[in-house]
């Protein structure tokens, strides 16, 4: 495929392909009625190549985290296909999609959470490796735990600790081994670093970065923080109300966001340059979030664009289109913003 980068190689690992993941509501007193669904996924296809790593942003509750689970099928699409090294998972189950589940791991945001403080780092290491048949010889099982410590950067004596005696980078990293521990060859990051200090955050992308390349591992990182995801990502994918707007190499999408609601996100991240920062143009988007149970007809960002227009905008749902090379946008006007022919007005203001 021609949009991937250098970082990644050819080869596509992961492909989704209109991939739907609706909740149903229920009411009733046995909850036996189903009165709607919250379109959670709706209607996302990506490529992700092998080697590569897809940084997925957006607000909270555009199905960022349920998207990150439609790809290691811990969430089962309403429809679409997730296609893994070229097997479909859609409607894999049982002891296959188990098996398979030990090529694709996920890292959580809150480690003390997502790992038993009843078990010491030892167990917590060796309980996934046990369940894939990895753990049966002692002295190699020892092996690989030290190898997996000095990988994320922790001391051997950490076997014998447990979460609580960590630090939160450390219980990162400890997290971070525990994903790694089956040897993926995807690891699903859901917001990976943002429950940590800012001065370890750093630290522990880093630390990814450095796993990737030892380990040629393929990584999708979910973050709300647009600058987590330009530091780590090749490609970025934008999402709002459940579906992807844009998407682009990073490099691009910070130089230029095509999308009104790229725009205005990457218009929110402050400068760090005080008189870039001074005369920087900023989008302030009017209204809130629309519901996921009940988006916008057409497009599902016209009721805040500020350049929504009075045709097709309300009606007509855009595809996202190639732009230019690699360049997916989700705007029926996209050019014709970019290029200056349509000003920004009425919806929100610019500042
Ligand atoms: N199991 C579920 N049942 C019903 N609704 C759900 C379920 N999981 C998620 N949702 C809803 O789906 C929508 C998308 O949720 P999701 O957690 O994927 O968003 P997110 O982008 O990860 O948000 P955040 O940045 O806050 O983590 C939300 O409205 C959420 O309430
Ligand atoms: S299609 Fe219309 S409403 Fe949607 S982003 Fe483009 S201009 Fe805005
Ligand atoms: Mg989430």
């Amino acid at each position: 495929m021609s949009e991937v980068t250098d970082a990644g190689s050819d080869e596509v690992l992961v492909e989704l392909d209109d991939v739907e993941v609706h909740f149903p509501i229920k009411r009733g007193v046995v909850l036996d009625r189903t009165v709607g669904h919250v379109y959670a996924v709706d209607g996302v296809s990506l490529r992700i190549a092998r080697g590569e790593t897809y940084g997925l942003v957006g607000e909270s509750g555009c199905g960022k985290s349920t998207l990150g689970r439609a790809v290691l099928r811990l969430e089962k699409p309403t429809a679409g296909k997730v296609v893994f090294d070229g097997t479909d998972l859609s409607g894999m189950r049982g002891e296959k999609l188990r098996q398979m589940r030990q090529r694709m791991q996920m890292v959580f945001q809150d480690p003390l959470s997502s790992l038993d403080p009843r078990q010491s780092v030892e167990a917590l290491l060796v309980e996934g490796m046990r369940a894939h048949g990895m753990a049966r010889d002692k002295e190699h099982t020892d092996k690989r735990l030290r190898e997996l410590l000095s990988a994320v950067g922790l001391p051997s004596t950490s076997l014998r600790k447990y979460p609580h005696e960590f630090s939160g980078g450390q219980r990162q990293r400890i997290g971070i081994a525990r994903a790694l521990s089956v040897g993926p060859d995807l690891v699903v990051a859901d917001e990976p670093v943002s429950a940590l200090d800012v001065s370890v955050q750093a630290q522990v992308l880093n630390l990814l970065e450095e796993l990737q390349s030892q380990f040629g591992l393929t990584y999708l990182v979910i973050a709300h923080d647009l600058a987590v995801v330009r530091h780590i990502a090749d490609r970025v994918g934008v999402m709002y109300l459940g579906g992807i707007v844009e998407e682009s190499t990073s490099d691009n999408l910070y130089a230029e966001p095509m999308h009104p609601y790229s725009k205005a996100l990457l218009s929110a991240v402050p400068v760090p340059d005080p008189v870039v920062e001074d005369e920087r143009e900023q989008i302030l988007l009017s209204g809130d979030l629309p519901s996921p149970a009940n988006p916008p007809a057409g497009c599902r960002f016209h009721t805040r664009c500020p350049w929504a227009q009075r045709t097709r905008c309300g009606s007509e749902r855009p595809e996202l289109r190639e732009i230019a090379p690699g360049h997916r946008v989700a705007c029926h006007f996209a050019e014709d913003i970019r290029d200056g022919k349509l000003q920004p007005g009425g919806a929100a203001a610019v500042v």
